[in-house]
């Protein structure tokens, strides 16, 4: 069962986390450039998060090593930093950045409060496909953000995402997706970015993420040899975007990781 946000305080821990995150990846979009290395981004993700008095809820997630996961071009998702990957005029990059605030309930349980949230930058000037490609990615986003309302459906909200990747022929990676948000991270329901039957309902106080992630070419991945850098299997470019959602009574959700500035 996905968990129920019922009070304010719950909610405000919610929108802190969700806050600090939009606010990472606005300070990051800043310097990314030709010259910086990925290691260099993740530095100041974490010192970002931790001033302040978050945790970076990746790190030691399932032993994933960093704050960020930074994947370039034909990376898919969960790319790790490194001192020695230097981004280049024309590289493409999803960032993703989940921010925690941990508070000890009653009973001594710890529980996290979570915002996971990723854009896509151009590294200075890329081809236009790519510039397309970035947008497209991101429009759909928005467009599942949209249909997310009590009641709809998982369907719902992966059609209009799997309408925009198919009316532009891009590969939809089908082996990940949104998903709820728990005490401790992932949980139910699962959100794939395309129709899959299901009958499943959003109920108000979830929180969820919604991330689809769109290739130039294929739908197929695979994960490397360090068990982590997903990568598209023809080595075609992939953008990712995702934001986090508090489900509401009615109407619109709440968009907990909105960057400082973002139009939606
Ligand atoms: N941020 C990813 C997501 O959106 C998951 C990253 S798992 C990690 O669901 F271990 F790499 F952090
Ligand atoms: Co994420
Ligand atoms: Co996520």
């Amino acid at each position: 069962m996905s968990l129920i946000v019922n009070t304010e305080e719950e909610k405000d821990l919610f929108r802190r986390a969700g806050k600090l995150a939009g606010e990472v990846h606005h300070e990051l979009s800043k310097i990314v450039a030709p010259g910086i290395t990925t290691w260099e981004l993740d530095e100041l993700a974490e010192k970002i998060i931790r001033d302040a008095g978050g945790i970076p809820t990746f790190k030691g997630y399932r032993g994933f090593p960093c704050t960020l996961c930074v994947s370039i071009n034909e990376e898919v998702v969960h790319g790790i930093p490194s001192k020695h990957k230097v981004l280049k005029e024309g590289d493409v990059i999803s960032l993703d950045v989940g921010a925690t605030f941990r508070k000890e309930s009653s009973n001594g349980k710890k529980l996290d409060y979570i915002g996971d949230t990723a854009i896509t930058l151009p590294v200075g000037k890329v081809s236009d496909r790519v510039l397309k490609l970035i947008e497209d990615t991101k429009i759909s986003l928005y467009a599942g953000i949209r249909a997310a309302i009590s009641g709809a459906t998982l369907d719902e909200i992966a059609g209009p995402i799997e309408d925009i990747a198919k009316a532009n022929s891009y590969g939809i990676v089908r082996e990940y997706g949104g998903h709820g948000i728990g005490y401790s991270y992932h949980e139910e329901p699962f959100i794939l970015n395309y129709r899959t039957g299901s009958k499943t309902r959003l109920k108000p106080g979830m929180v969820i993420a919604i991330e689809p992630m769109f290739n130039l070419g294929g739908d197929r991945v695979k994960v490397k040899k360090d068990k982590w850098t997903v990568v598209t299997e023809d080595y075609k470019p992939s953008a990712h975007f995702e934001h986090s959602l508090l489900i509401m009574e009615d109407g619109a959700p709440e968009i907990l990781t909105r960057r400082p500035g973002e139009e939606i």
